[in-house]
């Protein structure tokens, strides 16, 4: 019942409990109020000032000057640490399901944004203490792969032998999908066989288990370019064939539970609330006439395998795990969740969530491709932003004497940040354009602006603790912090409240609060820098002082960049 205050004269926080709980205890709500705060103030004593009473009965709770002057400087004291963060009294182990490209399909802007906000919050709520394990759920299994697997027979035959297939080079998996779905499309014959090839694959036969290896590896390449552009580290691809042992078993539970029955031919579970356009109950499919099994069937097998199977039998034993997709699939979530929990795969202190981003669309706000139509090609949408970024940072009279391979190394971190933030920095629930203007742009809530923000905080401390010939920072060693201004008090109370901060992500997992909070911090450390200086302060105990604010400021700043998967440059 505890609330961040909604304006800065209330406070730090409120409590607004008090008008709700009056009428039950017979009080009148700023009575209720006084009693509430009689009873926390031993507890928050330490921390804050008596707590105020104001209008009906809001309580408003505020730090002393002394609290928020010592957190800040621990935060200074633990600057190359993880600054002074608090644990989780509660690690949980959290599976985190993201990325998950399709093999022998091309990676396209969802998977870009599941991989990025993805890996994100793997990365944040490892930080706070849990025990995370980042899963790919790849696509690489179902009926497809026979139409694959035959037209490599004829292709590239080499495919077929498990000692070679790996090395095979297929070339563009892309233009080999569409001519292998161009002749099941056209060719009875082709078809059949397609059809028989996947069953052979699914029973483990030999050639079909080899061609299907040379895709998985040729598509690995590939998406492995866009992991290392972007910096992906422990991701543990366990694709959709990892479950495939486990689905008839599924199937023959759901039915001999009576949960999944024969529809059409088809075996479908039907769930109370699902309906078609015309009012017909609407089935999840879990296993098709032709005996092959469906999405949601893996999606089942994988529940059971992350949150129920103990430890020695392989699983994960969850306690809560994050599916990062499209919201597209928000109803297949919904009815795999459903469905799960009836069949008894839940257990009651695990959870399962969906967390579901909008689409990326271009400028003009229609769906996002290449001047000519086509899809865009993830590879290359990342180094048209590194380019720009590298064109600009050339231009810059003051770059004009700096070695090529620095500024290529800046206009990366730049270039693949700026994509990444200008994705996490939006509400993940809707439509965002894409626009490499304002994701570059140095104004604004930008990965520019907040690394600019970050080398100049930089800057002025090695100039401050004469540093200027070092290229990477030795933090100076914190003081006690000295209040001169309001303006280092508005500043430190934000700095303050980044536990609050990540908190909430750990909850909702909103990445954009993460980035609101960085442009909050830039923010009140330019009014701190406009109204207070630091090399030029009035005694040498106010300059020790501020440079204990600028330290606990950049180092704030460069540990959210980091947890947004963005590498920080003291000298850009
Ligand atoms: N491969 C899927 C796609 O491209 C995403 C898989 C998401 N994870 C899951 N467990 N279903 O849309």
């Amino acid at each position: 019942m505890v609330t961040l205050a909604t304006k800065a004269e209330f406070g730090d926080y409120q409590v607004n409990a008090a008008m709700g709980l009056s009428k039950y205890v017979g009080m009148n709500p700023r009575e209720c109020a006084a009693k509430i705060a009689e009873a926390i103030l031993p507890k928050i004593g330490d921390c804050m000032g008596e707590p105020e009473i104001a209008g009906p009965g809001f309580i408003n709770l505020r730090f002393t000057n002394d609290y928020l002057t010592s957190a800040a400087q621990a935060m200074a004291e633990d600057a190359a640490g993880r600054l002074a963060q608090p644990t989780v009294s509660n690690p949980q182990k959290i599976v985190v399901d993201y990325s998950s490209p399709n093999i022998a399909k091309e990676m396209h802007v969802g998977h870009l944004r599941s991989t990025i906000i993805g890996d994100t919050l793997s990365n944040m709520l490892e930080f706070v203490g849990h025990d995370v394990v980042r899963l790919n759920h790849v696509g690489d299994w179902g009926t497809q792969f026979g139409m694959l697997v035959e037209h490599l027979r004829d292709e590239y035959p080499a495919a077929l032998t498990l000692e070679t297939s790996q090395d095979v080079e297929l070339g563009d998996l892309v233009l080999l999908y569409k001519a292998a779905k161009k002749r099941f499309d056209w060719d009875e014959d082709f078809k059949k066989r397609a059809r028989e090839g996947v069953v052979k694959l699914q029973a483990g036969n030999e050639e079909e288990l080899a061609a299907w290896k040379a895709l998985c590896a040729a598509s690995r390449v590939e998406y492995q370019k866009i992991y290392d552009t972007l910096n992906i580290k422990n991701l543990t691809e366990r694709g959709e064939s990892f479950y495939n042992p486990y689905l008839n078993e599924v199937v023959e539970d759901l039915e001999g539970q009576g949960l999944a029955v024969q529809s059409e031919g088809a075996t479908a579970v039907f769930l109370d609330g699902y309906a078609n356009k015309d009012g017909s109950p609407m089935p999840m499919l879990i296993r098709k006439s032709d005996g092959g099994f469906n999405y949601a069937t893996t999606d089942l097998a994988a529940i059971r395998q992350r949150v129920l199977m103990a430890g020695e039998d392989g699983g994960e034993k969850a306690d809560r795990v994050l599916y990062v997709t499209d919201s597209g699939q928000a109803q297949h979530f919904n009815m795999v969740f459903s469905a799960a929990e009836l069949a008894g795969y839940v257990p009651e202190s695990s959870t399962l969530e969906h967390v579901p981003f909008g689409l990326v669309q271009g400028e003009d706000g229609k769906k996002f491709a290449t001047r000519s139509g086509d899809t865009v090609r993830l590879k290359d949408l990342l180094d048209e932003s590194v380019r720009i970024a590298s064109e600009d940072l050339r231009s810059r009279p003051e770059n004009q004497s700096i070695d090529d391979d620095k500024i290529d190394k800046v206009a990366r971190i730049v270039g693949v940040g700026a994509v990444k933030y200008a994705d996490l920095s939006m509400n993940r629930e809707s439509n965002y354009k894409f626009s490499y203007e304002r994701m570059l742009s140095l104004n604004g809530n930008t990965a520019p602006y907040m690394l600019y923000a970050y080398a100049r905080i930089c800057g002025i401390i090695r100039k401050a603790s004469e540093q200027d010939s070092t290229d990477k920072i030795n933090w100076p060693e914190a003081s006690t912090i000295v209040i001169t201004d309001n303006a280092e008090l508005e500043l430190i109370r934000n700095l303050v409240r980044l536990p609050d901060v990540l908190k909430e992500v750990e909850r909702e997992l909103y990445t954009n609060r993460m980035c609101e909070y960085l442009f909050e911090t830039t923010q009140k450390f330019s009014k701190f820098y406009e109204s207070c200086s630091v090399n030029n302060a009035e005694t040498p105990e106010i300059k020790a002082s501020r440079l204990t604010i600028c330290t606990a400021t950049a180092s704030t700043i460069r540990l959210l960049l980091t947890l947004l998967g963005i590498e920080v440059v003291e000298r850009l």
